[in-house]
Formats: C-alpha cells, structure tokens, sequence
C-alpha cells in the first residue's frame, strides 16, 4: 500500500466520554469483526477493564476502509489508555502516529483529562480532528461544546464531526475524516536499512512476548535477525502481522505501517519501549529519540492475610509482571503483617487495579499498607538515597535534607464547588497557579505535593464536588519538605506496618486519629495498653485501652464493647488472624481498617 493511502491514528478523551464504543463502531462499520463477534468494547480485553470501562493496555487494529472517493485505505488504530496513571503509555502510543479523534461528550464538554490527552497529541506533533459524541442524549449541547474547544484548547471546531458512537451516528463521517483531514505517514525508504519503533511490549501465554512495532523505514520480514539498538539484544523474527483485530500472519511490513512480531523474547522487561528495532547484517546509523522508562511513583506494601499464601502471592505477581514492566515488587518483611511485598506503580489507580486482579484473578486476600511516595533523602554524608518505605527511614540526626515530589494538577468543576476544592486543595499545602473558566465551570490549576494526594485526595474531590469534579495530575519536581516520620506504637512497640512520613505541620493530626482509630480496634487485654503516635523520640498523641476486668461482662460497657467483644469472638473463630506484638494481640482487622483511614 502506497504511504498516502495508510493513516495511522489514535482517539484521545476523558474516561466515558466514549472512545471504546467509538472505536468498537469504526472496527464494526470496517467489516473487521461480524456483528455476532462484536463482544462490548472488542479493545479492552481484559474482564477488569471492561467492568470498569478503563483501557489499560494500549492495542492497536487495521481497518480496511473504501472511502467515497472509492479508494481503499488502510487505518490503524491504536487505543490509548484514558487514566492519568498512564500518561506514559498514552504518549508512546501517540508518539506511533500521525493524528487524533479528540473525542469529546457533547452533554459533558471538555473535562481535565480532554486537556491533558489532547496536549499529549499536540506534543507528538498530531493532526486532530474533533469529535462531538453522544449527540442523541437530549442533554447534549454541542455549539457550547464546540466553543469550549476553542476557547480552552485553541482548536477550530467549526467542522468537529457529530456523532453518537452509541447509536451508530455519524460514524462514516469520521472515517472520511480520517481520511481526508488526517495526514498520512511521513516519508519512508523502503530500501534503507530497517528502522522501527517499539511501541509496546505484553506477554500472551501461547505466543510469549508479542511486541508492536511502527516501521519507519526499511522492510521487517520473518526470519530477519533484528536487533533492539538500546539493549543491543539481538532476536530471530518468528511471527510478523497485523490486528484486524484478531491477529493476522503478513509476510512483511513496510514504512508507516503498524504490526506487531514474535521473536521468543522472554520477558516484556527485555523491551524498552521507544527503542529502535534494525536489522542486525545492515544496522540503522541513527537511532529514534529513546524513550524514558515508566517509573514508579508510588509505593505500598501488600501481605497476604494467610501466611500459607506468600507463595502463591509472589508466583501472581511474577505473572501479572509479565505484562506490566511497570509494576515492579520486591520482598519485605514486617514485623506486623509478616512477609509480603514492597510493590511500585505508576500512580493510584495502578495500585488499585494491580491490588484488584491479584486479589480477583488469582484469589488471594491482601492487606496493603497506607501508600507512600519515593522520597529522595539527602544525607549529611553527602550521599542521596531514595526511600521507598517509610520504616526504611534513617536516623533523623543523618538526614540533611528530605525533598518530596510535586504534582502540577488541573481540576474543572462546575462554580457551586469551588469553594470547597480551593479548601481542600489549601489544606493539602497546594499553591494556586491558575484559575479560569471554560464556560460555567472554573478550571484551577495548583501545584501540591504528591504525598497529600496518594492518601485520599481522589476521593475527597469527589465526594465535596458530587462526582462532577474531574483531576489529572502530571510530575513537575522535587521539593524539600519538612517530613517526619510518625511511628505508632502499642504497648511501647512500635507497629512498623503504620508508619508513615508526613507533614510536621500534619503530624498531630494524624497521630491522634490513627490513636483515636486503634482504640476502637483493638480488643481489651487483662492489662492496660497505651498507644501513642510519635516523632522520633517525642509523643504527641496517646490513647489507652483500659484492661479488661475477669468478672465484667460485656453488657456492663456501652457499644464500643460489644464491637470489641465481636473482635474478640472472631479471634477466637481464627487465631492465625492475629498478630502478636510484644504481649498485644492485634487482630488482622485492626490493620486493615487503621490503614484504610484518613
Ligand atoms: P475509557 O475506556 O474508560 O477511557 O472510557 P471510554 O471513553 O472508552 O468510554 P466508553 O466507550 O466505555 O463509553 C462510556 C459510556 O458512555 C458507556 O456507558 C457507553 O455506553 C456510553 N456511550 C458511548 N457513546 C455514547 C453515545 O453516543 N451516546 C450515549 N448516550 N452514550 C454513549
């Protein structure tokens, strides 16, 4: 196929604005699957994403299109991911074509992941093309849409093309624009030596390590000897071909196309996406721009609940790493939940989902501690460490220095809220940027730190703004920080797994509901059990659970009682679900619900 009759496109939107079912469509109306193989959302093939309608893993699919003009052309699609957590995969996949739908729903309007997707396109040089969806809802409102994009993203949308992905409308139109209003592949040389992006890299249990590639120029072809110029690993071609989407053997691939190749790779860790794939006998002089590794942003410890489960717990996670290079574990021990793992993911949502399919497809049942942010320490020996766990932290008297990632995040909300969010943002130590409107909503810009929103910024927003508050968030740098690490202690030992780092100006706060919190959680002892928050050496929040008299039942005390003498009942049903500390013993529950606070 010659270059100007390939376009290789991607869809850019907020989360339920409608790329799957707009992708969906356009495979559908292509004639790539029969209608009776159409499942709901053919791109997110995993079952957690399709429940949760999010797109994880970015995949692509060649449609073959007769345009009006009646000439054929080849579309590639690549799916992007939606979620701020995988702002990284967004961009690679970006970085393998030429242009973008900017989807937009035209009852919701532009939303803060719009913004930050569609600058991602602009970044990779895109041609975008708007797209007003859901017009058939009677809430829809797309000449205030419309004017939305351009005031707030400076695209002309007098020709944004209205469609209902849902309802099949206007699907051909975006098509023709595709292919009229998209611009084709740049120029390649097919007789030049191979030069080819890695796009993306996952595991498939029958083929092993597929990976998709974009042919700049020369020609891949099975059986060639290529080689990965970044980690100068040199692979036999077993399998080359397209997705249409199911996958489909071609003989070769030339410049501008998209396809992926099999080459008994082991593991996806062996493929640095952005690297460039040659031909090992005529190598390439000049290599791609490389790209940067995902790396993790946030860290937590996950235990099994059973400690008979630690195997099974580290064999799931080899595997689910097998197709996540960006989830990364390694073995910790505590003396509070046993041994576990000290896992890293690209942001909150990461961690959920990864917790969620460990739990769901593998049937094991966590326990995760509070989630932390990578600190970097500088230490008066003039060294810098970079710490993942806060009872890692080294003695307060080492410490010169402990800087803290910062976040750049935008958040639009309709007016009534605002208040709240300026609130709740200030309350975080956020710095205010920015702040306009785009139409009746308010678009506020504030840098914050990322320790104050791994904890449960996401869901406070949501709850104050009703859940019409959207947020995205990007990496801007580190800052120093007055940190402190507060360490709970029960019976004056102190509880690794609760430890965290926070603000000074925090500290107390937290302290004295995380005492407040275990108080209610812990059963009595025949003993009296102090529980204190502390900095360092210093106390400064102290709770006490009064012992328990052999005679006393439980009707003499009020409510508080009986929920404890439930804790008790249940020990006594499992005692494997208690951890002893010192003469405590703290029922599995009690972590459970402590961490889960705040
Ligand atoms: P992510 O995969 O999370 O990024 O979401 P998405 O943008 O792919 O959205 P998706 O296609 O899953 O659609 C979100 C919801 O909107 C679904 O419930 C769809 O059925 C619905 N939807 C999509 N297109 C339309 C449309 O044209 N009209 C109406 N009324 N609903 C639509």
């Amino acid at each position: 196929t010659p270059l100007d009759h390939i376009r290789n496109f991607s869809i850019v939107a907020h989360i339920d604005h409608g790329k799957s079912t707009l992708a969906d469509r356009l495979i559908q109306t292509t004639g790539g699957l029969q209608a009776r193989e159409m499942t709901e959302q053919v791109l997110d093939s995993m079952d957690i994403e399709r429940e949760r309608g999010i797109t994880i893993k970015a995949q692509t699919v060649r449609l073959h299109y007769v345009a009006k003009n009646g000439e054929t052309y080849i579309l590639n699609l690549i799916d992007t991911p939606g979620h701020v957590d995988f702002a990284y995969e967004v961009s690679r996949s970006l970085a393998a074509c030429e242009g973008s739908l900017l989807v937009v729903d035209a009852a919701q309007g532009v939303e803060a992941q719009t913004l930050a997707n569609v600058y991602l396109a602009l970044d990779n040089g895109h041609e975008i093309v708007p797209v007003l969806n859901k017009i058939d809802l009677p809430a829809a409102e797309p000449d205030r849409v419309k004017e939305q994009i351009e005031e707030v993203i400076g695209l002309d949308a007098s020709d944004a093309v209205m469609i209902s992905a849902k309802s099949g409308i206007g699907i051909e139109d975006v098509l023709e624009a595709v292919v009229h209003r998209l611009p084709p592949p740049k120029e390649g040389d097919r007789s030049k030596p191979l030069k080819a992006m890695l796009v993306d890299s996952w595991y498939d249990a029958y083929l092993g390590v597929v990976v998709l590639v974009r042919i700049i120029d020369g020609e891949l072809r099975k059986g060639q000897i290529i080689r990965m110029m970044g980690t100068d690993a040199k692979y036999p071609v077993d399998r080359v071909g397209v997705f249409t989407p199911k996958m489909l053997a071609m003989d070769v691939l030339g410049p501008g196309e998209l396809g992926f190749i099999t080459a008994s790779i082991k593991e996806v860790a062996d493929t640095r996406v952005g690297d460039t794939i040659t031909e090992d006998k005529r190598p390439t002089t000049t290599m791609l721009p490389g790209f940067k590794p995902a790396q993790p942003v946030v860290f937590c410890g996950l235990f099994p609940v059973d400690a008979a489960q630690f195997d099974d717990l580290r064999a799931a996670m080899g595997k689910l790493r097998l197709n996540d290079a960006s989830f990364s574990f390694e073995m910790e021990s505590s003396a509070a939940l046993g041994f576990g793992f000290r896992c890293g993911f690209l942001g909150l949502l990461h961690l959920e989902i990864v917790q969620e399919r460990l739990s769901r497809e593998f049937d094991l049942d966590l326990i995760a501690t509070a989630p932390s942010v990578v600190y970097d320490i500088k230490l008066t020996d003039g060294t810098t460490i970079q710490l993942h766990n806060p009872s890692d932290m080294p003695d307060v008297m080492k410490i010169a220095e402990i800087q803290e990632p910062w976040i750049k995040a935008t958040i639009l909300t309709p007016d009534d809220y605002l208040g709240n969010i300026l609130t709740l943002c200030q309350e975080r130590r956020g710095i205010q940027t920015d702040l306009s409107y785009v139409g009746k909503r308010a678009m506020v810009t504030y840098e914050l730190p990322l320790n104050e929103v791994v904890f449960d910024f996401y869901d406070r927003l949501k709850s104050i703004s009703k859940g019409y508050a959207s947020f995205d968030y990007s990496l801007i740098d580190y800052r120093e920080g007055d940190l402190v690490k507060l360490s709970v202690l029960v019976n004056a030992e102190p509880v690794d797994a609760l430890s965290m780092l926070v603000h000074r100006n925090q500290a107390e706060r937290r302290g004295r509901a995380m005492c407040e919190k275990l108080k209610e959680l812990i059963p009595n002892h025949l003993f009296k059990i102090p529980i204190q928050a502390a900095i360092g050496g210093k106390v400064i929040a102290r709770e006490t659970i009064s012992a328990l008299r052999k005679d006393v039942t439980a009707k003499c005390y009020g409510g508080d009682a009986t929920r404890k003498r439930k804790l008790l009942d249940k020990q006594k049903e499992g005692k494997k679900r208690m951890r002893q500390f010192g003469k405590v013993d703290i029922p599995q529950e009690a972590f459970i619900a402590a961490l889960k606070m705040d």
